[in-house]
């Protein structure tokens, strides 16, 4: 089979092609390589699977309907994944029309080549980020009327149109919301990232609500691969899922938990919590569990070992290279 990831040079989008490829399928990656963070890290996710047959890449953008539509054209692909966006809550206050542009016009796109080619089914990836501040722990049935960011509105648009082309055209759709996702390859703009970052330059660390108000749903990548890999193989015609690990842990067991797995201390900068980030973030992930059989089973001292270990080999050698 081929399929189509859209954001395959990304942190997720990376590892899904590698898992596809090493299922032997076909896979056709589209990214832009933008700058919102390093371009050269993109580039460097991709090379495990350049060095597979059945991988192709198209550099370009997800909003340019031409070139979506040779791809179809040429491709054909029977599933696609859909995880080219604008990510992060933060830096969408800053420029909402470039989030909008790409989250809800480039999905637009996407999905209306996808509804005239036909596919055998598309998975959107979305996010915790649309719950805003609804009460704890999220199901699927939980308010997503009030998104805290440009951002986490944009992909409830997205997700929302989403229905619109199932209804319209019969595109068999899994929506997926991912719940922060982390490890190896995993964005430098997120906290795990920042705080080593910090950390092993002795610099501190911003910590909001003194680490004691704020819990985050961290989800191991391979568990949300497993997810979206279900996702994509499910026959379910349209739905919801929530990707997320069940487990909500505070900010400063986060941090006591960095602190043991790389000998660094941290120093505390605190902060109150911007008003894009909600303080909770927690997955009811029944419904997952029950329909496309996710068992997230990544302890969070398991992932964070393996971030580490990433970390070292990848960033700070690459830092270190003459
Ligand atoms: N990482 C998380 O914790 C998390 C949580 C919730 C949702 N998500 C969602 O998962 C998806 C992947 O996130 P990620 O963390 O891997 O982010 P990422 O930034 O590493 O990956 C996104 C990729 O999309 C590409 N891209 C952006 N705009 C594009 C465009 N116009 N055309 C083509 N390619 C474009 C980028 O170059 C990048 O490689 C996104 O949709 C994001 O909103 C991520």
């Amino acid at each position: 089979m081929t399929y189509l990831i859209t954001g395959g040079a990304g942190f997720i989008g990376s590892h899904l092609v590698e898992a596809l490829l090493r299922r032997g399928e076909r896979v056709v990656c589209l990214d832009n390589f933008n700058d919102y963070y390093s371009p050269d890290r993109k580039w460097r996710n991709i090379t495990v699977a350049q060095s597979y047959p059945g991988y192709s890449l198209v550099q370009g953008d997800v909003r340019d309907r031409d070139l979506v539509e040779a791809i179809f054209a040429q491709h054909r692909p029977d599933y696609v994944a859909h995880l080219a966006a604008m990510a992060g809550p933060r830096p969408s206050t800053r420029n909402p029309q470039l989030y909008e542009s790409v989250n809800v016009g480039g999905t637009v796109n996407l999905l209306s080549v996808a509804a005239r080619h036909g596919v055998k089914g598309l998975v959107l990836a979305s996010t915790s980020s649309v719950y805003g501040k609804s009460p704890t722990p999220w199901s699927e049935e939980s308010s997503t009327d009030r998104p805290l960011s440009p951002y986490a509105a944009t992909k409830k648009a997205a997700e929302v149109i989403s229905y619109t082309f199932h209804h319209q055209y019969g595109i068999p759709t899994r929506v997926v919301r991912f719940f922060t996702v982390y490890g190896p390859r995993g964005r430098p703009d997120m906290t795990p990232h920042l705080f080593v970052d910090a950390m092993v330059a002795g610099r501190p660390i911003t910590l909001y609500e003194g680490g004691v108000g704020v819990y985050r749903d961290w989800t191991y990548i391979d568990d949300i691969i497993g997810g979206v890999l279900a996702a994509l193989d499910s026959h379910i015609p349209y739905d919801i899922f929530n990707l997320g690990n069940a487990n909500p842990v505070q900010l400063c067991d986060f941090i006591t938990a960095l602190e043991q797995i790389t000998g660094y201390r941290a120093m505390i900068e605190p902060r109150p919590l911007p008003a894009a980030d909600p303080p909770i973030t927690y997955a009811n992930t029944e419904k997952a569990q029950r329909l496309l059989g996710f068992q997230p089973s990544t302890t969070l001292e398991e992932g964070l070992s393996h971030f580490w270990l990433w970390y070292q080999e990848k960033v700070l050698q690459e830092r270190h290279a003459p």
